[in-house]
């Protein structure tokens, strides 16, 4: 391989949240750069099924729940099973929602960490075992983690948690040289903003003219300009790269 292409031949690669959005996306990229298998998660047995027929025979589905300890355990037995070791975890699975501070209730916070936090937290010591030494782990984060958005609160300190994770564990990692950097995307058109946010087309419409004005890029990111930084992080390439943050917003944030 030269020292600037970035391939995943023969490679193994997991993928939270890898039925939708940026997790699909990514997914795929990793199949156009050669991965030998994906193994995708997410809590819709449906939204994986679709996604295996989307992303092809070299995707094992798997229903998991982050926020469930158990689930993360099962998909490390179903791994090890296969006799697999992994070289690429993209902890990318996550949820946004609104929560209004002064009427903030305990299950929202639940509901953000529990999946947010302590999921991805989870995600990763779990399948850490089944690791090769200098893997690449990739944490999805958002250029939220160092913004006060309002009425995203939990959201924002819950991507605050994810950032410095990657500055622990890439210390925490060093003996084995498994690299844990953090992607953080700006506004990206994925099913988070129907889904998570509650967004009607008005509201999403209003959110790209914003955008327009206040984003060097003028636009919103596509699932695919997101996956290939993610790519980029994974690869050898960036073998000198660890405990970063790489901000794929089209210039929102550094403006
Ligand atoms: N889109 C953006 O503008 C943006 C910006 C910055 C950061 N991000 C981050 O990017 C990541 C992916 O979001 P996306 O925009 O691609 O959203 P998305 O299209 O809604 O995809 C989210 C994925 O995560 C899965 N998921 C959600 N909760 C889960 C859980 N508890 N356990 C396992 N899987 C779960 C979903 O599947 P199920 O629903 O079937 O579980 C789905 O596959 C998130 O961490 C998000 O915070 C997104």
């Amino acid at each position: 391989m030269s020292a600037t292409s970035i391939d995943f031949n023969d490679q193994v690669i997991v993928v939270t949240g890898g039925s939708s959005g940026i997790g699909l996306a990514s997914a795929q990229a990793f199949i156009n750069a050669g991965a030998k298998r994906i193994y995708i998660t997410g809590r819709s047995k449906t939204k994986l099924e679709q996604a295996r027929e989307i992303l092809g025979n070299k995707v094992i589905p798997i229903t998991a729940d982050v926020a469930r300890i158990s689930d993360l355990q099962a998909l490390h037995d179903k791994i090890a099973a296969n006799g697999d070791q992994i070289d690429v975890l993209f902890a990318n699975a996550g949820i946004a929602n609104h929560n209004q501070f002064g009427n903030t209730t305990e299950v929202e916070f639940s509901t953000t960490f529990d999946t947010n936090v302590k999921g991805l937290f989870f995600t990763v010591q779990s399948l850490l075992p089944l690791m090769k030494p200098a893997s690449a782990i990739v944490l999805n984060a958002s250029i939220a983690a160092s913004k006060g958005m309002p009425n995203l609160s939990l959201y924002n300190a819950s991507k605050a948690a994810v950032r410095s994770f990657a500055r622990s564990w890439a210390n925490d990692l060093k003996d084995r040289q498994i690299r844990v950097n953090t992607i953080s995307p700006g506004v990206t058109r994925t099913p988070i903003m129907e889904n998570g946010l509650g967004m009607k087309e008005e509201d999403i419409a209003n959110f790209s003219a914003y955008l327009a004005d206040a984003a060097p890029a003028g636009r919103m990111g596509r699932p695919e300009e997101i996956a290939a930084a993610v790519l980029f992080l994974a690869s050898k390439t960036a073998s000198y790269v660890n405990g970063v943050e790489l901000c794929a917003d089209g210039g929102l944030s550094q403006v």
